[in-house]
């Protein structure tokens, strides 16, 4: 089962993402959107999805260096495992907290509005799931990290990264993953779901980059 896990699935995910999403693309351009909700409701949208963003940017940020940065790079320009460790929490706790607080934020303001729920589609619900246990099982792992309880033989830099950049090597090493806490195995394997839904959900958006927003003028939405 951890040949399938480890050493398939990340493949089937890394595929769904790329050929899904060109395929979303070329057959249904007009609906991709993240269907703005801004005219249903304004003003609970503002603060959340700021903190959302923020924290998101912030966490992949943190997962590009603890992940696809090599440990003997690191050691090797002077940053000890010490140090690396107050750096990755100094980051990494307030991203996970701006990014599960906007998250909570989101969810509420959706699903505590009448006007929002009816134009909450079932892909929103099953998508908004799977992100909510992946950030909290990513976030909730760093955290019992944090305070030893994952023990002190743990280090994600020595089983999880290099599992990751041997799966991009072309060449998974199951057995890196094998002695990786519980949380976290589920942690990467929701990560792993999040890609493969991501093609057929509004997440898609995020791969335009609408600086034109920024620049255009601001639509007027009327209140009444
Ligand atoms: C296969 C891809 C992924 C791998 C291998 C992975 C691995 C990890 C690891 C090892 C950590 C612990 C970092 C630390 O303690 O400093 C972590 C934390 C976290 N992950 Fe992931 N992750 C992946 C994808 C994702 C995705 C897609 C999301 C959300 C959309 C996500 C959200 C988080 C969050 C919120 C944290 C807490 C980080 C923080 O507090 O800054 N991860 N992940």
């Amino acid at each position: 089962m951890s040949g399938f896990f480890w050493g398939a699935l990340p493949y089937i995910a890394f595929t769904t993402l790329i050929v899904g999403t060109a395929y979303r693309y070329w057959t249904g351009e007009r609906g991709w959107s993240t269907k703005s909700s801004e005219f249903l409701a304004k003003d609970s949208l503002k603060v959340p999805i700021w903190l959302f963003h923020l924290g998101l940017v912030m966490a992949f940020g943190g997962h590009v260096i603890g992940i696809l940065i090599p440990k003997a790079i690191t050691d090797g320009v002077g940053i000890s495992e010490h140090l690396y460790h107050i750096i990755a929490l100094g980051g990494g706790i307030p991203a996970g907290i701006l990014f599960l607080g906007g998250f909570f934020l989101l969810m509420r303001r959706r699903f505590d509005n009448p006007r929002m729920k009816v134009n909450t589609s079932t892909s929103d619900g099953w998508i908004y799931l799977v992100l909510g246990l992946t950030i909290i099982t990513g976030f909730g792992g760093t955290l019992l990290n944090a305070v030893g309880l994952l023990g002190d033989e743990f280090n994600y830099r020595e089983c999880i990264s290099p599992w990751f950049r041997s799966v991009l090597a072309m060449s998974p090493d199951v057995s890196l993953m094998s002695d990786a806490p519980i949380i976290f195995k589920c942690h990467v394997l929701l990560a792993m779901l999040t890609m493969i839904m991501f093609p057929f959900t509004r997440l898609v958006h995020c791969l335009s980059l609408p600086f034109e927003m920024f620049l255009r003028s601001p639509i007027v939405y009327r209140r009444k």
